[in-house]
């Protein structure tokens, strides 16, 4: 796959799926930023991958804060002079249907998985329209295609909003070179599902609802993201690849 030499910023790098993701991107030639608010994590990521000899580089981020994603860019722009692509992967879950939740816990929600994509583009574009092509890979969920039963409204909300924003994104810059893809996982075993999967009910309903009859992994969703972020998919555009076993199409 062609991603050789490209610099690409992951987030949420140190998390179940963006470790993986990171280090098959890293793996396979690019120069990957980790970025996460995970520091000790980061650090030890960076370490473990460095030792493999990947060039990947560690920065502390709060995917929600406009300075620290101005702060990150520079650190791309000093060390490769480039962004290729921004694989925005962070997100979270506070698992409390509507009734149960409070508006500053939908507040972080949003803000952590949808407004960072908002971010993560503003501080991008410049730099992407000046190279004259860029790309982002914005992680979703099955949950931002369907109103799935069993998931919190709120995150079903911010990851619908990642599909939309994903898609208006691709639309608006494609004149620039800029393109914009999403990915739409369904369960995976990560420490995000971690406390849920302790409900052995709660792992059947998951399992059973697959039609492929078992769980995502994050190799699943690493090869989907080295694929977008390939010379190979450079045709893709405003596309919201399922990665579900077949979940979204009953
Ligand atoms: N695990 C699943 O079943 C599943 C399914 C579909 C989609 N997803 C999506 O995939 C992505 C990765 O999920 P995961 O399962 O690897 O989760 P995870 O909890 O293992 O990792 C999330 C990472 O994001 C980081 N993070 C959270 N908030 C942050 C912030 N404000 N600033 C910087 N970093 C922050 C965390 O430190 C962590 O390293 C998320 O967007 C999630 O919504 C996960």
């Amino acid at each position: 796959m062609g991603i050789d030499n490209k610099t690409i910023l992951v987030t949420g790098a140190v998390g179940g799926i963006g470790s993986v993701v990171a280090k098959l991107l890293a793996t396979k030639g690019a120069s990957v930023g980790l970025l996460d608010f995970d520091e000790k994590g980061g650090i030890a990521l960076e370490q473990d991958l460095r030792k493999e000899g990947l060039d990947v580089w560690f920065q502390k981020i709060d995917v929600t804060k406009e300075e620290d994603w101005h702060s990150v860019v520079a650190t791309a722009l000093e060390r490769t002079g480039r962004i290729d692509v921004v694989v925005n992967n962070a997100g979270i879950n506070i698992r409390k249907p509507i009734e149960e939740m409070v508006m500053d816990e939908w507040a972080k929600m949003m803000a952590v998985n949808v407004g960072s994509i908002f971010l993560s583009a503003k501080a991008s574009i410049p730099i992407m329209r000046a190279q004259g092509a860029g790309l982002f890979i914005n992680m979703s969920s099955i949950c931002g295609l369907i109103g799935h039963k069993y998931t919190p409204e709120a995150y079903t909300a911010s990851k619908g909003a990642v599909t939309l924003l994903t898609k208006s994104i691709s639309s608006r810059y494609a004149k620039d070179g800029i393109r914009a893809n999403s990915i739409h996982p369904s369960t995976v075993d990560t420490p995000m599902v971690q406390q849920m999967f302790k409900d052995p009910q709660k792992k059947r309903e998951r399992l059973d609802e697959v039609p492929l009859g078992r769980l995502g992994t994050v190799d699943d969703v690493a090869q989907a993201v080295l694929f977008l972020a390939s010379d190979e998919a450079s045709f893709l555009n405003g596309i919201a690849l399922p990665v579900d076993g077949g979940l979204t199409a009953c």
